[in-house]
């Protein structure tokens, strides 16, 4: 049988492409971010296919780069956040990948993604609000994961290696 895909999943900020690019390293297997996919596809960078063509168009644009992307096999998929809002696309990933969800406090997010303005949807007078209000509109779409871990205060390290242990 083909290996599964380890599909990392879990708001922005919660470590999902620091954690694949590593863990793609101490497994040996290709990493694929859903947010690159599109990027290549489209030839410009998220913030302005927001800017320009708005979040419905991001979300089709993310659920074929998810589509395209679950066909492989035996890959790491950095989800981008918001891959989760739309059902199918946890199916297909469901299909032949392990979810791993990366949960943390709003707080820790929060301090997180602080230094970086490339997020669209949080480049509001109140971004903290904002979190939250997103943060609860996705949750139970992120506990349809098949594996849960507290990224709050954890290393990059320390959360490859709780993968690794919880694959096994
Ligand atoms: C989004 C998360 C981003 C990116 C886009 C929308 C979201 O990816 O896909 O800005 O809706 O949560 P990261 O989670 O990798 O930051």
């Amino acid at each position: 049988m083909e290996e599964r895909n380890i599909v990392l999943i879990g708001f922005m900020g919660s470590g999902k492409s620091s954690v694949a690019r590593l863990l793609g390293q101490q497994l040996k297997r290709e990493v694929i971010s859903s947010d690159e996919w599109i990027v290549d596809q489209e030839q410009c960078p998220i913030a302005e296919i927001f800017r320009n063509k708005g979040e419905a168009y991001f979300r089709q644009l993310e659920k074929k780069a998810i589509a395209a992307i679950a066909q492989k096999q035996g890959i790491i998929i950095d989800c981008g956040g918001g891959v989760v809002l739309q059902q199918e696309n946890i199916d297909i990933l469901k299909k032949n990948g392990l979810l791993i969800y990366l949960a943390a406090t709003v707080e820790f997010l929060y301090s997180q993604i602080q230094a970086n303005k490339d997020r669209p949807l949080l480049n509001v007078a109140d971004p903290l609000t904002q979190m939250k209000q997103l943060l609860e509109q996705r949750e139970s779409q992120y506990e349809q994961a098949d594996i849960k871990i507290d990224s709050t205060d954890k290393s990059i390290d320390w959360i490859a290696q709780e993968i690794v242990k919880r694959i096994k």
